[in-house]
């Protein structure tokens, strides 16, 4: 009997490839997506589809690139810079994601960019075609990068069984409508049969674009598409809780904890981590710390921003713009009200291992979210893991999905520097009793809906979905 496979597909492998002193080494991404995918794509049979983050010079490098991942069930697919810049930098980066993170005047409608996006699309197509499939197999794309893909390996394969996760919000469909490629794009998701968002939200504005722009009628959570039912549903992702729980209980973790706050005098540690990006409000809140600083002058030497950005996209302009504007203002608050024994942030511009971030979690009192819009934010959630045994407060904006999922946090609009402000301080003030009790709350959902348990009930109801269409069929 023939045993299913599964096929997992994104544009990043949970690895990359570095070249090295003329050497290729494997790199493994510590990200939740590889930890929760982990059990599955190793499984002998199945595989991981996705670019290697890596540019090779010659065939023989592809060939050496191929054999070095095929042990490990990974499939590169390989992308010339010409690619690159068009699928990546440009259509995934410059059109769809500030058009789904609420940035429109960010968007850079340019044709070529389209082009690039449906060949890059077609060529995952391609080396999916290569993997001797199965009518049995499930098949789970991943992200905004991939969104024709559903509808090409359809088209392959009617009887597959497809999956589709969108990591990053679905903005409203008049939102949606100014992308001149809506339709294809819409189109390119409903041939999958399970299409998955972090937030209810998303699933509305989604359904409700496919009703107004493709003028498809919706049944509850369900859209007919190409003789099929396809189905939109809520699936909140979640963090490899036992990883950041069990580090942040580890003496080694401990010790590295108390060096960091020492270093820091003891003094209220407030903590943001995220990728460089202008959907993380980054500069709001330099602001709202600004604010914090100017409106009481008794926190001054008392507090410390700890601020991680990590590098991200650095060849799309937007992004080269911020990373300035992050300079400059860092700067000068640390200017304005900095001295020789005080310095207010603590900036950052790197990438940290999961120890690090364990411990400056395990540091911090206070853990900062301001994203302006965030599919889910999982900083937050690794936060929240890593306090069992201490105290500390959540910030939470309003714009991230995990606010809708977690209860416990304080949340803000981080458009009102304002509301950060006084939120600052109460999170200074509060009592140990309530962030105990604030923590205890959103602990109990970051621990149950964990990365497997998200991983598991997906797979679930794709099952569910292939049964309901195959009774549909039989009919
Ligand atoms: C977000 C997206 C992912 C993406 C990640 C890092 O989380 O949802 O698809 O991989 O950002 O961005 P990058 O452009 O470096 O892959």
């Amino acid at each position: 009997m023939y045993k299913k496979r599964t096929i997992i597909i994104s544009n990043r492998l949970p690895v990359r490839i570095e070249r090295k002193d003329g050497k290729l080494n494997i790199i493994p991404s510590e990200g939740g997506l590889a930890t929760g995918l982990g059990s599955i794509y190793k499984e002998d049979g199945n595989i991981w589809i996705g670019w290697p983050g890596f540019v090779p010079k010659n065939d023989k490098e592809k060939v050496q690139v191929i054999e070095q991942l095929k042990p490990l069930n990974l499939v590169p697919v390989f992308l010339t810079e010409e690619e690159l810049e068009g699928y990546y930098e440009g259509f995934s980066n410059e059109v769809l994601w500030p058009i789904f993170h609420y940035h429109p005047s960010y968007a850079v409608y340019e044709p070529s960019y389209w082009e690039m996006y449906e060949k890059v699309n077609q060529k995952f197509a391609d080396i999916f075609a290569e993997q001797n499939i199965n009518d049995a197999d499930e098949i789970w794309i991943h992200d905004y990068q991939l969104m024709l893909l559903p509808k090409l390996i359809r088209a392959l394969n009617y009887r597959l069984s497809i999956g589709y996760f969108q990591h990053i919000p679905f903005p409203p469909d008049e939102l949606f409508r100014s992308i001149p490629w809506r339709d294809e794009l819409l189109k390119g998701l409903l041939g999958a049969d399970l299409i998955a968002f972090h937030t209810y939200n998303d699933t509305q504005h989604f359904l409700n674009a496919c009703t107004h722009i493709l003028g498809i009628p919706i049944q509850n959570n369900c859209l007919r598409s190409g003789g099929r039912s396809v189905y939109v549903e809520v699936f909140p992702m979640g963090i490899d809780f036992e990883k950041f729980n069990n580090l942040s209980k580890s003496p080694e973790i401990k010790k590295r904890a108390k060096e960091i706050r020492t270093f820091y005098n003891n003094r209220k540690f407030i903590l943001s981590i995220d990728r460089l990006d202008y959907s993380k409000g980054i500069l709001e809140r330099l602001r709202a710390f600004e604010c914090f600083l100017k409106t009481y002058p008794e926190v001054r030497n008392e507090v410390v921003l700890y601020m991680l950005v990590v590098p991200s996209r650095d060849s799309v302009p937007k992004y080269k713009q911020l990373h300035d504007e992050i300079n400059r203002m860092v700067g000068q608050i640390n200017a304005v009200y900095g001295n020789n024994e005080w310095t207010p942030i603590s900036y950052f511009y790197n990438s940290y291992d999961v120890k690090e971030l364990s411990a400056l979690y395990v540091a911090a009192d206070i853990c900062l979210v301001t994203s302006l819009r965030d599919g889910m934010n999982l900083v937050c959630k690794e936060f929240i893991a890593s306090k069992e045994d201490q105290n500390g407060v959540l910030i939470l904006s309003e714009m991230a999905g995990a606010s809708k999922e977690l209860i416990g946090p304080l949340l803000i609009n981080p458009n009102s520097i304002e509301e950060i402000c006084e939120c600052l301080k109460k999170a200074i003030h509060m009592s140990p009793a309530e962030q105990r009790k604030r923590l205890d709350d959103s602990l109990e959902i970051v621990k149950k809906f964990n990365i497997r348990h998200w991983v598991r009930i997906f797979f679930k109801r794709l099952r569910e979905i292939k049964s309901i269409q195959q009774r549909e069929h039989a009919r």
